[in-house]
């Protein structure tokens, strides 16, 4: 079962001279030889060594049509040679913005970024900017992108994190601007009492809630019944911006994001990976009377490749499909990912493994526990994690590639043999586990 490696590895070893720490990224660093692709296509990745992989990492959620949909590589190749870099108006972006607007609830006005960190910090400033207020809370382990202001209490030591109901701020890397985590709350995920002390504790001073609508950088993990209706609530007693991170969420769960399939619109949202079909695209949306507030110059926002020709061109061939194709999208990735769902629960009940396999379909979670629900960051660092980088490895051994950490992306490309094969090469990980 274990693959051959041989160029992969040669290659390592070259980048190791040339790239720091060998990666381009810490996401895709991993014990022993990092994926080393050559291409990709519909639900597979093929390895340099020739090693095929029913793939659901899908370059961390774009391509959510499959890698390589011809509608969007056309597209693409077609706007290359008309050119790659304006830095100016042109018309494409009027109409994905408008095509958003029609689609997002919460979008009356779009800005352009390149990736979703950047929207991140473009919503952030202008939530400041906008209340005059300078503090933001987060949820424990939410992610919003790897910049200073943000990039705290992902997925923190419990030494470090305080106390369940009250977390600390826990910076996530060395070199991290420290005077951020004065302004950075932290609260727990799914705990109405704790947000509720937190808020009225820092009355007048949030500018925004930021959340990831369903949590998916920490297990895949839904709002509970009624939870987002009150933080909604609570937002608009305190005068505190909403801002949903859609930059998992968005287009995954329907046209309109976890927004739409949540029935909840926040003042601001970001969107990102899967809108571009694969490219590079993000953007900032929301209310007209808050985003205004960049358009009056109030609130800077800038970026030499925002609204990038190339990549707006794959934004409009990707929701145009959206739009056009939207019930057998959204139909086959609730379907199969339900399906693999409980092809993976089965196969683990026939093993005698303790597995809870959970999320919505189009992005889901395994956790290796004997507990029913994981509500929040606590309880998933109370999952075997260990674990869970055993069976990614096992499984791309056996030629399946998922999130190291356990997560699941599907896509409407991914087949019903795709499944099968993907449970089989699951059962047989576990065997030698
Ligand atoms: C919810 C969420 N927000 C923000 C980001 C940052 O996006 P990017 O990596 O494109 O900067 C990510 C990346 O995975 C994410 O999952």
């Amino acid at each position: 079962m274990t693959r051959t490696l041989h160029k992969s590895g040669q290659m390592y070893a070259e980048a190791q001279r040339y790239l720091a720490g060998g990666v381009s990224s810490d996401a895709r660093r991993m014990p022993g030889v990092p994926l080393y692709v050559d291409h990709a296509e519909g639900s597979r990745l093929w390895d340099v060594d020739g090693n095929v992989y029913i793939d659901y990492v899908l370059g961390q959620g774009p391509a959510l049509l499959g890698h390589c949909p011809r509608e969007v590589a056309e597209a693409v190749a077609a706007q290359a040679v008309r050119g790659m870099a304006y830095s100016a108006q042109h018309a494409a972006e009027v109409r994905v913005a408008e095509r958003l607007c029609a689609m997002v609830p919460s979008a009356e006005r779009v800005r352009f970024n390149t990736v979703g960190s950047e929207a991140v910090h473009a919503a952030l400033r202008l939530a400041r900017g906008y209340t005059g207020r300078s503090r933001v809370l987060k949820f424990e382990g939410h992610y919003h992108g790897w910049l200073d202001p943000v990039l705290y209490s992902v997925h923190p030591a419990l030494d470090a994190a305080g106390p369940a109901q009250a977390p600390r701020p826990v910076p996530g890397t060395a070199g991290q601007q420290p005077g951020h985590a004065d302004d950075l709350i932290v609260c727990p995920w799914n705990d109405l009492a704790a947000l509720r002390r937190t808020m009225e504790a820092h009355a007048g001073q949030l500018a925004a809630v930021i959340a990831e609508p369903i949590l998916c950088n920490t297990g895949a993990i839904a709002p509970e019944p009624g939870y987002l209706e009150e933080v909604q609530r609570l937002c608009r007693e305190h005068g505190t911006l909403l801002v949903f991170d859609e930059i998992i969420t968005g287009f995954r769960l329907a046209p309109g994001g976890a927004q739409e399939f949540l029935g909840i619109t926040p003042d601001l949202s970001v969107f990102g990976k899967a809108m571009a079909g694969g490219m590079q695209v993000s953007a900032l949306v929301g209310r007209a009377e808050v985003m205004d507030h960049i358009s009056t110059g109030q609130v800077a926002h800038a970026g030499t490749f925002n609204s990038h020709p190339v990549g707006i061109a794959a934004a409009e061939a990707t929701l145009r499909i959206l739009d056009r194709r939207r019930e057998a999208v959204y139909g086959t990735l609730f379907s199969t990912g339900a399906e693999l769902m409980e092809g993976l629960r089965a196969a683990a009940a026939k093993a005698g493994v303790p597995l809870l396999v959970d999320g919505p379909g189009p992005v889901f979670q395994t956790y290796f526990t004997d507990a029913s629900a994981v509500r929040n960051y606590r309880d998933f660092a109370a999952t075997d994690r260990a674990m869970m980088s055993r069976l990614h490895a096992a499984l791309l051994d056996r030629g399946v590639n998922m999130v190291p950490r356990g997560l699941w992306f599907m896509s409407t490309e991914h087949s019903s043999a795709d499944i099968d094969a993907t449970v089989d090469a699951f059962s047989s990980a576990l065997k030698v586990m």
